[in-house]
């Protein structure tokens, strides 16, 4: 099997985790999140990346798509997530597989968060489990690499 290589991408507002309304997305910062990916699995080589940006994360989207060698994208969009029409249209230009994560169930929350404008154009959706929707995005695009 190839070395699997994943990007871990989050987007605005998630560089709050930890002091960001805890009761809805938990205690864990995003650098406890990414350590705690890191350590329990150690066969994933990581690559880390936050922006408050929409244009950055299309930018590090296709730069991961041009340079090759990525297995995949587990993304935290944060509240592009529900309007970002550009970001769909990114993750549909590229061949890597994204898998759209969430620490709170969007579909259990107000009415403008149960739409997700990027869940069609993606391999799998993850939704409710706080820091650990991370790690089984994760586990989710090793079992498609498996399976490859
Ligand atoms: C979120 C849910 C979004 O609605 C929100 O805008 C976020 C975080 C989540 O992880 O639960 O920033 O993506």
């Amino acid at each position: 099997m190839e070395t699997i290589s994943i990007l871990v991408m989050n987007g605005p507002n998630l560089s709050r985790l930890g002091k960001r309304e805890p009761e809805i997305y938990g205690t864990l910062g995003l650098d406890d999140i990414n350590r705690e990916l890191s350590a329990s699995f150690p066969g994933v080589a990581f690559d880390f990346f936050q922006s408050e940006e929409e244009g950055e994360l299309l930018e590090k989207l296709f730069h991961c798509e041009d340079q090759g060698g990525f297995s995949g994208v587990v993304l935290n969009a944060g509240a592009l997530t529900h309007y970002s029409i550009a970001l769909r249209d990114a993750i549909s230009a590229v061949s890597i597989p994204v898998i759209e994560v969430h620490l709170s169930n969007i579909y259990a929350r107000e009415e403008f968060r149960r739409k997700s404008v990027i869940s069609e154009v993606c391999s799998g959706i993850i939704s409710g489990f706080g820091a650990d929707s991370y790690h089984l995005g994760v586990r989710g695009l090793i079992g498609m690499m498996e399976r490859k």
